[in-house]
């Protein structure tokens, strides 16, 4: 398989199994959606590997002791509307006092572009690390469309969290964004004429939402 120096695949047995059965269109709506948010929960914790850490003294009913925390501003998590959210419950269970922010974005059924309707992230980006979520990454226009909107507004440290990768949204990130790492469950063979992700899992926001 191919390797891409921006991309990481994250594939721990139970994503993978987990993945199998979020792929198969005999799942259900709410399997499907109980899958997306476990899938996104063992990935959080590769995802956030390198989070920057610093030293603190604290008691234990013992003795004092220095330890670590994780430094900085609260970690913010960022689904891309709409699949993107059925993300978000299952990062933020490991990290419950991470900041949600959210970007609005759909493609454009014929030209495939993306297009932004809303923006609202907590305050002082600059000073965040920010974890870009979306389960689809496929031309790759609204990931490094959000991306942009995010680096507009201050931030400097995004990373990309998906469960289905294209290699040719993973070109475009590393062409348009190569400081944003991309994290995928997997990376599939290609995309279609209709900017699907072959073999994928067919449209992540319908499966979710019940739309189609
Ligand atoms: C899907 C998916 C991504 C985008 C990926 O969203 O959730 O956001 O397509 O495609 P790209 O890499 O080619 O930009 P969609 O536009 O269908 O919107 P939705 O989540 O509202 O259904
Ligand atoms: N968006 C999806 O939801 N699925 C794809 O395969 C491509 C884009």
């Amino acid at each position: 398989m191919h390797t891409y120096p921006n991309l990481a695949v994250i594939d721990h047995p139970l994503v993978r199994h987990k993945l199998s059965v979020l792929r198969d269109s005999q799942t259900s709506k709410k399997k499907f959606k109980e899958l997306v948010d476990e899938i996104a929960m063992l990935m959080a914790y590769e995802v956030t590997r390198d989070l920057p850490m610093r030293t603190v003294t604290i008691q234990t009913p013992l003795e004092a002791m220095e330890s670590e925390v994780l430094a900085g501003k609260k970690l913010t998590v960022v689904p891309i509307l709409r699949a993107g959210l059925g993300m978000v419950e299952g990062v933020v269970r490991l990290m419950p006092s991470a900041r949600v922010g959210h970007i609005g974005m759909y493609r454009d059924h014929e030209t495939l572009e993306p297009v932004e309707y809303y923006f609202k992230i907590p305050p002082e980006p600059a000073e965040r690390d920010f974890i870009l979520l979306d389960p689809m990454l496929a031309t790759g226009g609204s990931a490094s469309a959000a991306v942009t909107a995010l680096k507009a507004r201050g931030a400097s440290r995004v990373r990309f969290m998906c469960l289905v990768a294209a290699p040719e949204g993973v070109e475009r990130m590393h062409r348009d964004h190569p400081d944003v790492k991309v994290f995928a469950a997997a990376l599939d063979r290609e995309l279609d004429a209709n900017g699907y992700i072959r073999p994928g899992l067919g449209d992540a926001g319908d499966r979710l939402f019940g739309t189609r």
